[in-house]
């Protein structure tokens, strides 16, 4: 029988903290009938955010295309979505049943790069656009292709998203941590960003990649103009390609903040020279559309023979999966003013915004005003990094521990935290140690997806287990 010695050392090396232990036991205890509040993942419509009215439309036209030819089956739709399902089918005759072409359908790569260039003002190439089972195929495929050995190392930020450091544990590259300032709203810093490289260069590792995640993932920060334009220029220094994950791009929530993509930053500073991989996806945003795992990335600044590399790379799998393909075509080109779902459409999609906007405020503002306990108002994404201090152990002397030993120590600490957490009140966060953090400081990741009452909960619920469970330590 195969055991687990069997299996590849790099996927049993792999942790992926997002969906590790803490959430199994919070499935547990659900089973045993206790209430849980997820707020471990940023997955919208498990948490009740509902799909939008068009999307669904249309995709369900496509999937089946008989509704088309029946007066009585039709009644149930907008007609700018039966306009745009037999715009489609037209596209697609074989329907969504057959494979595409390996970088995607030509329509709906046409309309991303429409929608790029419209978004950013740029001119944007087609062929330069792949699509992908949501981001996380996407920048995994960047990952595979640049690593060439294993002392190809990638920047990385801490604390980051994992499917970075899991990736690149699987596919055996060296992760080069940069922290994310604290102190200044989350942002880069050129210093410590040219600290890391030097270090990791020390060490033989060679540096061929940067990752940012913007907005923030699980920081909820948004990177300014000046901070993305410093990013690009270092990256230029150091010859290194940049991995922009973009996925979160309207998830603003502070009106002084405004996202800007690295394709528009790079392209007003007139630097081709540095490789530039945009991600994107319809997981996040408004529509939260997780689940039909669609996405793209934009390819800036390649030669042509690297670009068909990463074509046959996507041809190993075939292609992505064609109704993700159709839903992404659904993300960028939107109903428009004139059209009879365009009221609906802008409702949907403002009441979930301005949903989010108002959680993002409650979460917040509770957590700040927690003794012990603070965070940075998001700004964006679906995420706060909640800081929180906890007293000295007894007996427990952190100088004489190396610096592992006190990683492992710190992270034992933040999981005993947040499994104490779950069992005592249903509240299911995931330990700052899953995203990495600088040491000596303890977090955790709460998203502020669930509904707004379960949020007020949250906030009382974790301030009285918070006060009580420093008592007992003390
Ligand atoms: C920063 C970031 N990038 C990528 C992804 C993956 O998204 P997708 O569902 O498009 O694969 C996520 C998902 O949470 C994320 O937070």
């Amino acid at each position: 029988m195969i055991q687990i010695k069997d299996l590849n050392k790099k996927l049993l090396d792999a942790q992926y903290a997002v969906r590790g232990k803490i959430v199994m036991r919070a499935q547990e205890l659900e089973a045993e009938g206790k209430k849980i509040i997820y707020c471990n993942i940023g997955n919208p419509q498990a948490l009740k955010q509902k799909p939008l009215t068009y999307v669904r439309e249309v995709l369900s036209l496509v999937e089946y295309p008989k509704l088309l030819e029946n007066a009585d089956f039709q009644k149930g739709f907008h007609a700018d979505s039966i306009r745009r399902a037999k715009y489609i089918l037209e596209q697609i005759p074989e329907g969504v049943g057959a494979y595409s072409q390996s970088a995607g359908i030509p329509f709906v790569r046409q309309a991303v790069a429409d929608f790029i260039s419209k978004r950013d003002n740029i001119p944007v190439d087609k062929d330069r656009i792949i699509l992908t089972d949501g981001a996380s195929k996407g920048v995994q495929a960047v990952l595979f292709a640049l690593l060439k050995n294993e002392n190809d190392g990638i920047l990385i930020p801490i604390p980051q998203y994992p499917l970075y450091s899991a990736t690149l544990t699987l596919y055996g590259g060296k992760q080069i941590d940069y922290y994310l300032d604290e102190n200044n709203h989350w942002l880069l810093n050129e210093q410590i960003l040219t600290e890391s490289i030097e270090k990791a260069k020390q060490n033989s590792i060679n540096p061929v990649a940067i990752v940012v995640i913007n907005p923030g993932n699980p920081t909820g920060a948004v990177l300014s103009y000046d901070n993305i334009k410093m990013i690009i220029n270092f990256a230029e220094r150091y010859n290194l390609s940049i991995l922009a994950d973009e996925v979160y791009q309207e998830n603003i929530y502070d009106e002084s903040c405004k996202f800007y993509s690295f394709a528009k930053v790079m392209y007003d500073m007139n630097k081709t020279s540095v490789p530039l991989f945009s991600f994107h996806s319809m997981s996040k945003g408004y529509y939260g559309e997780c689940g039909h795992r669609a996405g793209y990335f934009e390819l800036r600044h390649i030669p042509e023979d690297v670009l068909e590399q990463f074509i046959k790379l996507q041809s190993i799998s075939l292609c992505s999966n064609v109704v993700g393909q159709i839903a992404t075509y659904l993300m960028v080109a939107p109903p428009q003013e004139g059209d009879e779902s365009y009221a609906l459409f802008v409702k949907e999609k403002n009441a979930i915004l301005n949903d989010l906007k108002e959680k993002a405020k409650i979460l917040g503002e509770g957590i700040n005003s927690i003794p012990g306990m603070s965070c940075e108002i998001p700004q964006g994404a679906m995420y706060a990094f909640v800081k929180f201090e906890l007293p000295e152990e007894k007996g427990i002397d952190l100088n004489k521990m190396s610096s592992s030993e006190r990683k492992k120590y710190e992270a034992k600490r933040d999981s005993d935290y947040c499994l104490a957490l779950l069992e005592e009140t249903g509240i299911c966060v995931v330990p700052g140690s899953g995203f990495g953090q600088l040491p000596g400081t303890l977090h955790f990741r709460t998203t502020f997806l669930p509904p707004k009452e379960d949020m007020e909960e949250l906030v009382s619920k974790i301030r009285k287990f918070h006060l009580n469970y420093v008592e007992k330590l003390k």
